[in-house]
């Protein structure tokens, strides 16, 4: 038994160094095995409704704060079938069928616009616009740094919405700091902040509230976001 263990053990570590990634994920194939049992029966709160942790492959959901986002934001996808939907980020494609509009600058995918969110000019306007842990690598991790660069995407997005659309757009925080500068300044596009804190290893998620903003980290203590911003606007 011992010696089928070490065997395993050696196995991981070598196919973990094969793929060129940390050491720490030696446990990872196991854990995503085991991750249906331990995760079946677990949901999280958010706006007085309970949600169920998602579990999926695509961008590792159990190790981050997608494990949060994508309920939510295939709940508000759900709650706008029928209507006119941007996306931006191709996110939620991986996750569901569906027929919306996705705008992404680099990704390659069936049905995936790619243009610049900036420079986008739709012929009609949108109902609906979402963006899921997107808008902070604007102008951030592209070729070229623009910091002011994501802000001004919000601002065309809520340009692109139809009078009376809505736009959902999920923050990790502490990952471009213009953007969470402009989030807590009194200019900021949204109309509505929530915020979701992750607490455990075990990755739980809780609501809370502007002030864990202050000692929270991107990457500290917990692996990715460890509080992500909802922001929410209605155009008029
Ligand atoms: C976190 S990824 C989201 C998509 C990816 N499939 C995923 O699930 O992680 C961020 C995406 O933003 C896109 N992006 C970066 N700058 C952009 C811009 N100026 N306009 C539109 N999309 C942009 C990139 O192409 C990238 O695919």
């Amino acid at each position: 038994m011992a010696r089928w263990f070490t065997a395993l053990i050696r196995k991981r570590i070598l196919e973990t160094r094969l793929a060129g990634r940390p050491l720490g994920d030696i446990l990872y194939p196991t854990y995503v095995r085991l991750y249906p049992f331990i995760f079946f029966m677990r949901s999280f709160e958010y706006e007085g409704k309970r949600y169920r942790y998602m579990f999926h492959p695509y961008g590792a959901t159990i190790r981050g704060e997608r494990i949060v986002e994508i309920p939510i934001a295939l709940e508000a996808l759900a709650a706008h079938s029928g209507q006119r939907i941007l996306e931006v980020g191709n996110v939620l494609s991986h996750y569901v069928e569906s027929e919306h509009d996705i705008v992404d600058k680099y990704e390659q995918a069936p049905g995936c616009l790619n243009e610049d969110i900036v420079e986008f000019r739709p012929m009609n306007p949108y109902h609906f616009i979402i963006s899921i842990s997107t808008v902070e690598h604007i102008g951030w991790n592209e070729h070229e740094r623009d910091p002011e660069k994501a802000v001004r995407a919000l601002f065309h997005m809520k340009n692109l919405l139809a009078p009376g659309g809505s736009m959902l757009v999920t923050m990790p925080w502490g990952e471009n700091p213009d953007l969470d500068c402009h989030l807590q300044s009194p200019e900021c596009i949204f109309d509505t902040l929530r915020y979701m804190q992750r607490v455990s290893w075990r990755n739980t998620w809780i609501p809370t509230t502007a002030s864990a903003l202050a000692m929270a980290r991107y990457g500290k203590p917990y692996p990715f976001a460890n509080v992500v911003v909802l922001g929410y606007l209605r155009r008029r």
